[in-house]
């Protein structure tokens, strides 16, 4: 897939952008914090260190299309709450996986709703998916309510597929799928390249 380097969204309330050298700290205040990392697929960061890994993933990644990780940049204060991802990109099948992070300062106030909005938009407009994949703890209600909200439906049920640090859980696996997505959306269908 072509690079995502230049590529900006815009919400109400939020600038989606890729990540950037000055990022760290914002990203470690997040991924260290338990109540965010409950139910993620790896513990709590203790190292700054995993903030410029990430970093420096992301910039070679996005340059070449790998994945797309954008941060949510609030306009009002110009600060990093939370970052979404479509990511396991499979050209031959238009198809991802959705990934997303909140500030647990900033649960509660619909952002991630909007930037998930402005993402599904890109990636069933501009990137021509056809089909959108969410694995999530069964127990992550502020997750399962997030997807169904945005009309994800749960198509099946994975046992024991997560082992972090000791803990042992489930996913539930939800999908969303382009027309499901046409069907739903107000205003105008985003614009594909062949349209
Ligand atoms: C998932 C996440 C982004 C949701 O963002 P949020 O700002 O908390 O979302 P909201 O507050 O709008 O909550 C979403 C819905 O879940 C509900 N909800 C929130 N916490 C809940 C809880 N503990 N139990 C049941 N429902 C809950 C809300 O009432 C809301 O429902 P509604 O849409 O019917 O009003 C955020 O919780 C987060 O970053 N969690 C940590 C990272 C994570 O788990 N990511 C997903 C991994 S796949």
């Amino acid at each position: 897939m072509a690079g995502f380097e230049q590529l900006m969204l815009g919400t109400p309330r939020l600038l989606l952008r890729p990540l950037a050298d000055g990022d760290a700290a914002a990203l470690m205040a997040i991924f260290s914090d338990p109540a965010v990392t409950r139910y993620w697929s790896a513990p709590p960061w203790t190292h700054l260190d995993a903030a410029h890994a990430m970093i420096e993933r992301d910039r070679r990644a996005v340059a070449d299309g790998d994945y797309l990780r954008l941060a949510l940049e609030r306009h009002e204060d110009r600060a990093l709450i939370g970052t979404c991802t479509l990511f396991a990109l499979n050209p031959q099948s238009r198809r991802a996986e959705l990934g997303y992070v909140l500030s647990s300062r900033e649960w509660g106030r619909g952002f991630m709703h909007e930037a998930l909005l402005a993402l599904l938009d890109h990636g069933f407009g501009a990137l021509a998916l056809n089909r959108v994949e969410a694995d999530i703890d069964p127990r992550n209600q502020a997750s399962a309510r997030s997807l169904q909200r945005l009309g994800f439906a749960q198509e099946g049920y994975l046992r024991e597929r997560w082992i972090v640090g000791d803990e042992v859980s489930d996913t539930a696996l939800y999908g969303l799928l382009r027309r499901d997505w046409l069907a739903r959306r107000p205003g105008p269908a985003p614009s594909t390249p062949a349209s």
